[in-house]
């Protein structure tokens, strides 16, 4: 009675571990691709591999450009927020270029060497970009990231998506993909293992 109680736990356990091993090899497995759809596309997109001293030379707020009456073109000059540019002399190649604070900035608005984050009021957002103008004009000498192959001219302030990066989002789905497969032979073996013994009792009886 007691020893059948036991086995029905431990059948009950046994299945558990199981569908645990088995849930975290799908985790694992939605990792893969997410990582593989989005991450990669966008380490594969920062071309800005090498880093380089740059020197501020100028850091300005452009003026609102308003071409209302060309048609089409309504809007793609007015930000919700004043417009940073910043220029760099890339010292070791002596070329002037386009400042960016990250592959994000260059995405959502390349006429822009900064995007503020969304602030309560545009006084806010003016201070804040105001300030960031003025560090940069303080602090002019610093190590910025430029694409070696010189295809992309601009350089980058911050890069977000460096190749090192993409390896430290695979290895936490590679340790849920062991994990799982671990669980799932060790019940396995011990399935096997209780098979084994049950018949050598049997045929010691
Ligand atoms: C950039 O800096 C280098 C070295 O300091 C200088 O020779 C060059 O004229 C500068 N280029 C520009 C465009 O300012």
């Amino acid at each position: 009675m007691l020893q059948k109680k036991v086995v029905a736990l431990q059948k009950r356990g046994e299945t558990r571990a199981l569908w645990l091993g088995l849930g975290m090899m799908a985790c694992s497995a939605m990792m893969y691709l997410f990582i593989g759809i989005v991450l990669v596309p966008l380490h594969r997109g920062s071309v800005w591999a090498d880093e380089g001293e740059c020197n501020v030379v100028t850091a300005n707020i452009k003026e609102k450009v308003h071409c209302s009456f060309i048609e089409g073109s309504e809007d793609k000059n007015i930000f919700h927020y004043p417009c940073l540019e910043i220029y760099v002399n890339l010292t070791h190649l002596g070329q002037l270029v386009m400042l960016y604070h990250t592959e994000i900035t260059v995405d959502r608005n390349p006429k822009c060497s900064y995007i503020p984050p969304d602030m309560e009021n545009y006084k806010k957002v003016q201070q804040h970009v105001e300030m960031i103008r003025d560090n940069f004009r303080k602090h002019q000498r610093f190590l910025c990231h430029y694409d070696p192959s010189r295809k992309e001219k601009s350089v980058l302030f911050k890069r977000l998506y460096p190749p090192e990066g993409l390896l430290i989002a695979f290895a936490w789905p590679t340790v849920l993909l062991i994990g799982g497969i671990l669980i799932v032979i060790l019940v396995k073996l011990s399935q096997y293992l209780a098979l084994v013994s049950a018949k050598q009792r049997r045929t010691l009886i």
